[in-house]
């Protein structure tokens, strides 16, 4: 039993329930009580930042070929639900502005960027400046040198550091780099305790990924971390508000 309230983050949407990525999934994770969302960011060919997991349609899609090499147009040619289950048919690959436009401004949004580079970070800088949505925005990524880009672009823009093995000490690493590091987003096997009581006494958000389980979302809850990016929004939720956690 702990006093500590994760945000509840939804992971590419509601992943669990609603086919990842899509304004389906994202709607869910919202109807679900979620706090924040998670979501994925590759560059199309004309240059629009569109919202998919893999570097190509092939996976989450009923059309094949790489993101960076079809425009966007060809992209929305795709139905990116029917792979899932029949009622999501007809769901598409959003765009950010589409996902922008669904999220309430109160409703943290985690960009992920998946694919750094070829003008990515200032795409997304220009993007949150000209939506003027900045604050509640946390943009990640595996590739910290990206995100160090994008904070020298746009020193505004909160920046999350990805990782999936133990560090020896995250918060250091974090405190390590010329820019203000936001938070921290670790696998939710990579980080103990004592890393997060360290992190959080140094300014640092802590959201560990994805954790699905209730034993899982019980023991990062206990450990203190600021948020649960997790496939089943609803399912931390109930747990949060039964006090179970
Ligand atoms: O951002 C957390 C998590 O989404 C990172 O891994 O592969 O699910 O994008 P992945
Ligand atoms: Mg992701």
């Amino acid at each position: 039993m702990t006093a500590n309230k994760p945000m509840i983050i939804a992971h590419r949407g509601a992943k669990g329930m609603a086919p990842e990525n899509t304004l389906g999934a994202f709607k869910l994770g919202l109807e679900q009580g979620c706090e924040g969302i998670e979501l994925d960011v590759h560059l199309s060919a004309d240059g629009e930042l569109v919202v998919i997991h893999d570097h190509t349609l092939d996976r989450t899609t009923d059309r094949q070929g790489a993101i960076a090499e079809k425009t966007l147009a060809e992209i929305k040619e795709a139905d990116a639900g029917s792979w899932y289950s029949e009622a999501y048919k007809g769901e598409k690959v959003p765009t950010l502005g589409e996902v922008f436009d669904l999220v309430p401004d109160s409703i943290m949004i985690n960009v992920e960027i998946k694919a750094p580079g070829n003008g990515m970070e200032q795409k997304l800088a220009d993007f949150l400046n000209e939506r003027g949505r900045i604050d509640n925005v946390v943009t990640s990524s595996f590739d910290h040198k990206c995100l160090r880009r994008l904070k020298l672009i746009e020193p505004k823009a909160k920046i999350g550091l990805l990782y999936a093995n133990n560090l020896l000490d995250p918060t250091a690493y974090a405190r390590s780099f010329d820019v203000e590091v936001y938070s921290l987003h670790p696998h939710y096997k990579a980080i103990d305790a004592e890393d997060v009581v360290k992190a959080v006494e140094n300014g640092l958000q802590v959201y560990p990924y994805t954790a699905n389980e209730i034993q899982d979302l019980k023991e990062l809850t206990d450990k203190g971390v600021s948020g649960i990016i997790t496939n089943y929004p609803g399912r931390l939720k109930d747990l949060l508000q039964d006090g179970a956690a």
